[in-house]
């Protein structure tokens, strides 16, 4: 049970087969323009003021600034010029910023997308070549403004305050010690069903946003797994992945008629993963908000984990490299919301396939540079989210590196 990936997907007995052509077409044409050209920054003299400046304000600064996750902040060119070098090498490697998806292979638009784009790449490799000169620090773009306050983002969009508010326990982390995976988990206190329209998380105090690095709440509930359903679906339900928290994400407003159910007595399992700081946590703590719809949507979002392996457990042989592979054919028609592989330390890859009913097959999502320590989540823009008829195939296949040319391996043997 190490290889596999989480997938939203909205269940309905009620598209029809000419969406499923159109989602097609939508498909299709994303790989149809591959590479970009990032030619033209060789040509002038790349600056930090002139042209990186701009690029880190987008991509990294959510997280490389004082009371956030990363271990150093650039803001500033004196904070970044001595980073340089290691830069270059996180960006050329697409390490960083945190986005490891390859980007020519399956769908690539995303909500949640931080990526660079290539011409964005190319652009800090060149600074850093040219010895990343600061260049005319009037032509530099304003400092970015954070805001660092408690509130619900969601709120304005949702036209009012959270119907329900939910929070962890608390957990003391000392300043230094190995990370922490904190799983408590509380009560909703729900006395009847609710129809989920959007959920946000957010650590509590700007203390613990220095040290949660990720959070996952489960929805941990009673249920036969029809509810909401057309009568022929039967989906295997475990406790579901409700919502997480990364640096950059808030959260989630469903799609319009799309909610998830939530049953009087759920509760919500947490999974926290915390990074020490240096500085002492006492009460690292992390809340959800929910909005609720007044009517019943006409479709239902399940979470579901599926394995990237066959029904034997994971076998890595020493020195190699390992394909695993899994399966699982949909029993209704879906539309597919997300890919989010999760491995650990070895994990080198993995990819989702789709066989259609027709025979057809098409690799929908590749993250070929997957890094244990960012479980990301690649959500689908919802004009290529895939609308998928009943009896595809998912395939989910994953790559182990288990070589001494893994860095992160702790033992090849
Ligand atoms: C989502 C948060 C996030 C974003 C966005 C992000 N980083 Fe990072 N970065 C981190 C964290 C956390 C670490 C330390 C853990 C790790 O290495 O994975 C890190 C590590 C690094 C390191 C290695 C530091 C060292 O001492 O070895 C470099 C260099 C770096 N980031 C550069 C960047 C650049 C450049 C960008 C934007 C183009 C960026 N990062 C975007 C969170 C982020």
């Amino acid at each position: 049970m190490i290889a596999r990936t989480r997938m939203d997907y909205a269940v309905s007995g009620e598209l029809f087969i000419r969406r499923f052509l159109l989602a097609l077409i939508v498909l299709i044409f994303p790989m149809l323009s591959l590479a970009q050209d990032g030619s033209n920054t060789a040509q002038h003299e790349v600056t930090w003021s002139g042209d990186v400046a701009a690029i880190f304000q987008e991509k990294c600064q959510d997280c490389h600034r004082p009371n956030s996750i990363a271990p150093m902040s650039l803001l500033t060119y004196d904070e970044v010029k001595n980073f340089a070098p290691v830069i270059k090498y996180r960006v050329e490697n697409r390490v960083m910023p945190p986005w490891h998806v390859n980007p020519n292979v399956g769908i690539q638009n995303f909500t949640n997308d931080r990526g660079l784009t290539e011409e964005e790449r190319q652009t800090i490799i060149a600074w850093a070549d040219q010895g990343a000169p600061e260049g005319d620090a009037s032509r530099a773009p304003a400092p970015r403004e954070f805001n660092d306050a408690l509130i619900w983002r969601l709120e304005e969009q949702m036209g009012g305050t959270p119907d329900l508010v939910v929070e962890s326990e608390a957990y003391d982390l000392a300043p230094v010690t190995q990370d922490k995976w904190f799983r408590p988990s509380s009560p909703t206190g729900l006395t009847e069903a609710k129809w989920v329209k959007a959920i946000e998380i957010r650590p509590k105090t700007p203390e613990s946003r220095t040290v949660v690095h990720h959070s996952l709440a489960f929805l941990v509930q009673q249920e036969d797994g029809t509810a909401g359903l057309p009568d022929d679906v039967d989906i295997p339900f475990g406790p579901s992945l409700f919502m997480e928290w990364a640096v950059g994400k808030a959260g989630q407003i469903f799609r319009p008629d799309t909610g998830k159910l939530m049953l009087p007595g759920s509760q919500i399992q947490w999974e926290i993963h915390l990074h020490a700081s240096g500085t002492r946590v006492p009460e690292t703590q992390v809340e959800l908000a929910v909005w609720f719809h007044d009517e019943p949507p006409e479709h239902r979002t399940i979470l579901s984990m599926f394995d990237a392996q066959g029904p034997n457990s994971l076998d890595i042989p020493p020195g190699e490299i390992a394909v695993t592979q899994g399966t699982f054919v949909l029993p209704a028609p879906a539309r597919l919301e997300n890919f989010q592989p999760h491995m650990h330390m070895r994990g080198k890859a993995m990819s989702m396939e789709a066989i259609y009913p027709n025979g057809n097959r098409e690799v929908l999502s590749f993250v070929d540079n997957f890094q244990w320590n960012w479980q990301i989540n690649y959500v689908f823009d919802e004009n290529v989210a895939p609308l998928v008829p009943k009896g595809t195939m998912i395939v989910t296949t994953a790559w182990h590196d288990n070589t001494e040319d893994n860095p992160y391996n702790p033992d090849p043997n």
